[in-house]
């Protein structure tokens, strides 16, 4: 119902750690949730899927009508949570994506998807290419995870740009601090610039999923880190629904229930899409 992108264009300053601790609290809170990985590196599915062959999109192939989207979407390691597995080719993704714009069928698939979903995390890749820029224009909120650094600050300068450009009335772009070390005088001056930006740490607990791959939540559901995901995902899922986005979370009880069904050996995918 809601379809949320986890942008900057450069690399490496923590949008697939973004992507993937918001998509676990979502589904954590009970939500039907996917993560549409769109990076080609396919790293969130890396961290989250089991599987050593992931089914990977074949972009020419949709772009002729020929396949289904659906068919590479598989389950997590988390219950409630399912990854949609990208192209390894940006170009093709790219292509993909330009076309299905010119044929204003961009909105349709989204909304298709977002029938089977409460939640949806997508995780961009890095620049500003074909793919990005058709993405931040149907999207329904836009977070940029910022390295508090002059040049980071520069790339939400650019999202925000282009996006005021080409929609005018454009979905609430919420910049997030990333990777933060309260110790540097440049961090310091940047949180004190944004005293109202959430702030995530630099902690050896996030550096840690790519090697454990699993989110914070579940590596260290007690640490400071886990408390900012969550902090920062019931702020993101209140806006959503003060814009009549999304309905509150089922909750808690919701989630036990479907755990105790993913135990009998029920199929863990949020909601198979056919
Ligand atoms: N808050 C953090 N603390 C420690 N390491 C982090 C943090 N955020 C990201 N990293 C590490 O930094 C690297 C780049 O992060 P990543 O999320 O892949 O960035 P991007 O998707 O923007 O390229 C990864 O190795 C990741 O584990
Ligand atoms: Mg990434």
């Amino acid at each position: 119902m809601a379809a949320i992108a986890v942008f900057n264009p450069k690399g490496g300053v923590g949008k697939t750690t973004l992507a993937i601790n918001l998509a676990w609290e979502a589904a954590a809170m009970g939500n039907r949730t996917l993560l549409w990985d769109l990076d080609g590196q396919g790293d969130s599915t890396d961290i989250l899927v089991d599987s050593r062959q992931p089914p990977r999109m074949d972009a020419t192939r949709l772009m002729h009508g020929i396949g289904d989207i659906a068919a590479h979407i598989v389950p997590s390691k988390v219950a409630g949570l399912d990854v949609l597995v990208p192209e390894e080719d940006m170009r093709r993704t790219d292509n993909w994506f330009v076309h299905l714009a010119q044929q204003q069928r961009l909105n349709r698939l989204l909304l298709q998807i977002k029938e089977r979903y409460d939640r949806i995390i997508i995780d961009c890749p890095p620049g500003l290419g074909d793919t990005a820029r058709r993405l931040l224009l149907v999207a329904d909120l836009i977070i940029v995870p910022v390295i508090p650094a002059p040049l980071a600050v520069r790339g939400l300068e650019r999202v925000r740009s282009y996006v005021v450009q080409n929609r005018g009335r454009h979905a609430p772009i919420l910049p997030v601090f990333s990777m933060v070390d309260r110790r540097r005088s440049l961090h310091k001056a940047a949180l004190r610039d944004h005293p109202d930006w959430p702030v995530i740490p630099m902690t050896s607990g996030i550096e840690h999923m790519t090697s454990r791959k699993l989110p914070v939540g579940r590596i260290a559901p007690a640490s400071a880190a886990a408390k900012v995901f969550h902090q920062l995902w019931n702020g993101i899922d209140a806006k959503l629904c003060q814009m009549r986005l999304a309905r509150a979370a089922p909750g808690l009880a919701n989630l036990a229930a479907r755990d105790a069904q993913a135990k009998a050996g029920a199929p863990l995918t949020a909601s198979p899409m056919r």
